[in-house]
């Protein structure tokens, strides 16, 4: 049995994991770490635990999380492989999942997270050559299911997507076009090169919308008729959250351009945009579609007689989206049933006070709040509240 568990996060989260871990594990203990993937060491009693579920890991800035059991390096994935099956031994899985650690904070180097080729080819590979036969697929696009077991290759120094590298270079050229000889000495000096290949190995049992996912990541493919990329986080949170809004009358606060309101107009939904930037043309010509171009804190209450959903998605601090957001759903008049709201960070340390907004947001009614940094979220989590039962 394994005492480790591991986490993948953005980078810049990690302080907050550590706490969030220690948090509900006091006797949890920092073990390998890395930009972006965190081990922790923890007592036999917590791991037996959280494997029974009894307690699940309690964390919003974990993209995903499951049993460390080790690592292996090497030139080669032939040289590699029998390593990873002498570390996983007898144990059958149901799956595997290759994914890589973040390399950069989101938006730096033009990083973001995404699942790559290298991931997926690595997948095929050791799926081709797995010992056992009790893979239920090799390919790890379909998603795993409620209960089963799924092996985790964490690329701990995986290739960098082709737009860092890119950009990288380009930046590179630029730089040392001015840079004199003994800094250029340096460089060479610093540029160290590890093994090819270094693999974290774990596992974990499906137990959530992220866990069906290699390490907790969506591959959306974006229609072309979407105008903002806020489509992508709309669908993850619509698809993680499970609320049933479909054919239903939402108020999205901050709607502008409009790609998260087209997730909710291909549900069948009438939507109610308040923003006082421009949507897009397509959005507009949407018959199920109204604008309202003004900041919410000048559209009277009345307007929302009708709305049982809100989203808001607004570039500014949580306290002021809470702010806005308060107003609105305390009215007297007004009666949402359920809420789906990005909070943004302009400083990560505001991710310390997550227990804080959550309370707040408990405070209106909404028994039910759930929060998570999206796999498509920068830096801001996603917050899913629900009124249960909902009374008119
Ligand atoms: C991140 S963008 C929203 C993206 C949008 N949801 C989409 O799907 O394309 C943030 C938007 O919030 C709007 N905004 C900021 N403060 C606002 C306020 N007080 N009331 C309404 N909208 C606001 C901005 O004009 C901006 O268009």
């Amino acid at each position: 049995m394994s005492s480790f568990i591991f986490t993948t996060s953005q980078v810049g989260a990690e302080p907050i994991i550590k706490e969030e871990v220690v948090g509900q594990f006091p006797e949890a203990r920092l073990a390998f770490s890395r930009p972006g993937l965190l081990t922790f060491k923890l007592p036999d009693e917590n791991i037996q635990a959280l494997q029974k579920m009894e307690v699940p890991l309690k964390s919003v800035f974990a993209r995903t999380w499951g049993y460390s059991i080790g690592s292996v390096r090497g030139e080669t994935v032939e040289e590699i492989l029998p390593k990873l099956w002498e570390l996983t031994g007898e144990r059958r899985f149901d799956r595997i999942h290759v994914f890589g650690r973040d390399l950069h904070k989101i938006g730096d180097y033009k990083f973001e997270p995404r699942l790559t080729d290298e991931a997926y080819d690595l997948c095929r590979q050791l799926s081709e050559a797995y010992p056992f036969d009790s893979l239920k697929s090799k390919d790890q696009r379909e998603a795993a299911l409620e209960g089963e077991t799924v092996l985790d290759v964490i690329l701990v120094n995986p290739t960098p997507p082709t737009r860092v590298t890119d950009f990288v270079a380009r930046r590179e050229t630029s730089e040392e076009a001015q840079e004199s000889k003994p800094q250029k000495a340096r460089k060479g000096r610093e540029k160290k090169a590890g093994p090819r290949f270094e693999w974290l190995i774990g596992w974990h049992r499906v137990h959530s919308f992220q866990s069906a996912f290699p390490g907790g990541m969506l591959d959306l493919e974006v229609p072309d008729y979407v105008v903002s990329r806020a489509w992508l986080k709309m669908e993850e949170a619509l698809r993680w959250s499970h609320f049933p809004i479909f054919n239903a009358r939402v108020c999205e606060i901050g709607s502008a351009p409009g790609g998260a309101t087209q997730a909710l107009l291909a549900r069948g939904c009438e939507v109610m945009g308040v923003d006082p930037a421009e949507m897009h043309p397509n959005v507009l010509a949407d018959p199920k579609f109204r604008h309202i171009r003004s900041r919410i804190a000048f559209v009277k209450r009345k307007e929302f007689r009708r709305v049982r959903w809100l989203t808001c998605d607004i570039n500014v601090p949580p306290n002021y989206t809470l702010d806005v957001i308060e107003s609105v759903v305390m009215h007297p008049e007004v009666s949402v049933r359920g809420m789906i709201l990005t909070l943004k960070f302009p400083d990560w340390n505001m991710g310390f006070e997550v227990k804080d907004y959550i309370a707040r947001i408990k405070s209106w009614g909404f028994n039910i709040v759930r929060a998570r940094q999206l796999h498509y979220s920068h830096q801001e989590i996603c917050v899913a509240c629900l009124k249960k039962p909902f009374r008119k």
